[in-house]
């Protein structure tokens, strides 16, 4: 039985370490890994191969950046001949990005099953594209496997049935609880000069953020009076830097002594740098994810979460991109507030295995 694994952009990498290694146990299952090039920078990619130990993917379609159309398209188009040629029993993909939908739609529309992991999760927010993504690619998949209870109920309420979700668990904490005292050895800290504890993490690549110059600029006022208080180390995404360069914006940015711009990090300087702040800004969805089980407060520059067990349990709080909100919720945080939290059911480092068995079971 061979098994398409698909991957594209950085937050695929960690999703799917944990699948090749649990596949392992499961000699009947050929997996096949499938980089679509969505991202491509050594930053974005290899070094997440690298310090995962991900192995090299067998094929690499080389699509890279690209309008939405044309970049859904073209890696249609490079995906269809390799499940032709390869003639696999099912297409794994992970996520919400562009690549998942792409390889999922050649997938069906080749009579190949589809299996969607990291499924059901809802914003409820049409404008993200991750939430199209999302949608389309749990529609046409025929197995589901969910992260956290909401999605199971959202795919329940769309309609799918329940013999085809599966409630396994997180991927991507499988990675983090692998990684934890690797990173842990990590000396990020002591290169840029900060003590454990007295900095921030700031993360922002969302396009209603960062191409949104009245959001961003909300959230710049933010962080000026933040960093005033507390460093905050800032690893910035290549579309955010390709926004702020030469832009208003951008000089705000350069004039904060204490928001300090650095190259987007590796996964284990990054996990080393959250697991030590004192505080979390962040856009990203997995990012919520992750400070839920260091028990780090985060606080989500969005007005919505697809994830919103991080905040039921966990130590994660939504408060938009208005300037109050943000500076009310680390004002707490500074304050002693959020350490708290608990833990999602099935967190614990075992989904993959969980899904790489129920796979075998039903596929082969
Ligand atoms: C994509 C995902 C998003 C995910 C994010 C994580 C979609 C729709 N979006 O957003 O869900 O949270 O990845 O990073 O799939 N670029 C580089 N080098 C790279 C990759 C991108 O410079 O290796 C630049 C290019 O200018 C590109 C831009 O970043 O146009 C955006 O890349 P793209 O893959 O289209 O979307 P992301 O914003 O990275």
């Amino acid at each position: 039985m061979k098994i398409i694994n698909v991957v594209g952009a950085r937050p695929n990498f960690m999703k799917i370490a944990p699948l090749m290694a649990a596949y392992e146990a499961h000699p009947a299952i050929e997996p096949l890994l499938v980089h679509t090039g969505q991202h491509y920078d050594e930053r974005m990619s290899e070094l997440f191969f690298r310090q995962l130990g991900i192995p090299a993917p067998d094929i690499n379609l080389e699509v890279g950046s690209a309008s939405h159309a044309v970049q859904t398209a073209e890696i249609m188009r490079a995906f269809e001949p390799v499940v032709e040629e390869h003639k696999p029993g099912a297409v794994l993909v992970v996520g919400d990005v562009n690549s998942t939908v792409a390889c999922g739609l050649v997938a069906v529309k080749l009579g190949v099953k589809l299996v969607h992991v990291e499924a059901g999760l809802r914003s409820f927010d049409r404008t993200m594209p991750e939430e199209i993504n999302r949608m389309v690619t749990d529609a046409i998949s025929d197995l589901l496997f969910c992260s956290e209870p909401s999605g199971v109920k959202n795919l329940r309420a769309e309609g799918v049935a329940a013999e085809r979700i599966f409630l396994v668990g997180n991927v991507m904490i499988d990675t983090l609880l692998k990684n934890k005292a690797k990173a842990d050895a990590s000396d990020i800290l002591e290169t840029l000069g900060l003590q454990p504890g007295s900095y921030a993490v700031l993360t922002l690549h969302r396009p209603s953020n960062v191409d949104d110059p009245v959001a961003m600029g909300r959230i710049l006022d933010a962080l000026e009076v933040i960093q005033a208080e507390l460093p905050i180390v800032f690893p910035i995404h290549p579309r955010t830097r390709k926004n702020l360069a030469g832009s208003p914006l951008g000089a705000r940015v350069a004039g904060m002594a204490d928001l300090r711009l650095i190259d987007p990090a590796g996964y284990l300087d990054f996990l080393k740098l959250t697991s030590s702040a004192k505080l979390v800004l962040t856009d990203s969805g997995g990012i919520q994810e992750e400070t839920t089980i260091l028990r780090v407060p985060c606080l989500t520059l969005r007005e919505n979460t697809e994830r919103p067990v991080t905040s039921e349990v966990g130590s994660n709080q939504i408060v938009g991109t208005d300037t109050e909100k943000i500076l009310t919720a680390y004002r707490q945080v500074r304050d002693g507030a959020g350490g708290d939290s608990g833990i999602p059911e099935l967190w614990d480092g075992h989904a993959a295995e969980r899904i790489a068995e129920i796979l075998s079971e039903v596929l082969t």
